[in-house]
């Protein structure tokens, strides 16, 4: 677990806040009828507007490589969706949108999911719940904390709703890579994982199926479904450990950081 000095978090607060501004203005773009390339595209010029640059755009796993600039995924899809001309939103959808971008040498990382329109009270639940789970783990993050009291904080309040966590993605450290230790799951048990430090940046995203937990892949290799076809909904933010308690970094410019009460 890296812990960062003064002039490196000013850089991870910038890096985070154009990820937060990004993610802000393709969310006030989602409306019945656009269409999920062309979402992707907006956030290709606002991350380029902001000097910045897309993390997933050629992000590789193996031999594959991540060919969109943004993760858009649309109902019972879970993550990395990957926008198309075909997938056309529609009233009642719910759609998640990944934000990470590179600024300064660092990484911000912010998810969000939100409602097409009306959607059915059920779906609103499942996304009001998610949410809810994020501020739940992200209140855990304080020194000496263990990693599982945030895993644990988070499971609680989704299978208090009668939702699953998803088991096969986690949250993770974060800086000049994307994915660097600790992971984060979003299940556990408080006293698993190592203790956190002043001055860690993790990013902590729930990731929640109305129905079971599993997931299976899609054709393209990186879409994760629900394996039970149940709407999926995810919420991520970065956050630093500091003597006074976790801070979130991922705010919009211009915007108040989320009260954490
Ligand atoms: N925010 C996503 C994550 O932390 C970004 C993945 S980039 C991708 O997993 F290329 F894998 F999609
Ligand atoms: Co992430």
């Amino acid at each position: 677990m890296i812990v960062r000095n003064e002039q490196q978090m000013k850089s991870i607060r910038e890096a985070a806040e154009v990820a937060a501004t990004v993610l802000d203005r393709m969310c006030q773009l989602v409306a019945p009828g656009m269409n999920t390339y062309d979402l992707d595209q907006s956030g290709r010029r606002f991350i380029q507007e902001l000097g910045a640059e897309s993390a997933c755009y050629k992000y590789q796993v193996g031999s594959r490589i991540y060919p969109a600039y943004t993760c858009l995924s649309v109902n019972d899809e879970v993550v990395h969706g990957i926008g198309s001309i075909d997938r056309v939103l529609r009233e009642g959808d719910i759609i998640s949108v990944d934000v990470c971008t590179r600024y300064n040498g660092y990484i911000g990382d912010n998810c969000r999911t939100i409602a097409v329109g009306k959607v059915e009270p059920e779906v609103q639940r499942l996304l009001e719940v998610t949410e809810e789970s994020l501020y739940a783990g992200i209140r855990e993050a304080r020194l000496g904390n263990r990693v599982g009291k945030i895993s644990s904080a988070v499971q609680r309040v989704v299978e208090k709703a009668g939702f699953s966590v998803i088991r096969d993605f986690v949250g993770h450290g974060v800086g000049k890579s994307l994915h660097e230790e600790p992971q984060i799951p979003n299940f556990g048990k408080p006293g698993n994982g190592p203790k956190l430090r002043e001055g860690c940046v993790v990013c902590i995203e729930p990731m929640v199926n109305m129905g079971k937990y599993g997931v299976k892949m899609a054709e393209d290799g990186w879409t994760a479904l629900s394996a039970d076809g149940s709407a999926s909904a995810h919420f991520e933010h970065t956050v630093i450990i500091t003597s006074d308690g976790p801070e979130i970094l991922s705010v919009p410019a211009g915007k108040e950081s989320p009260a954490l009460v």
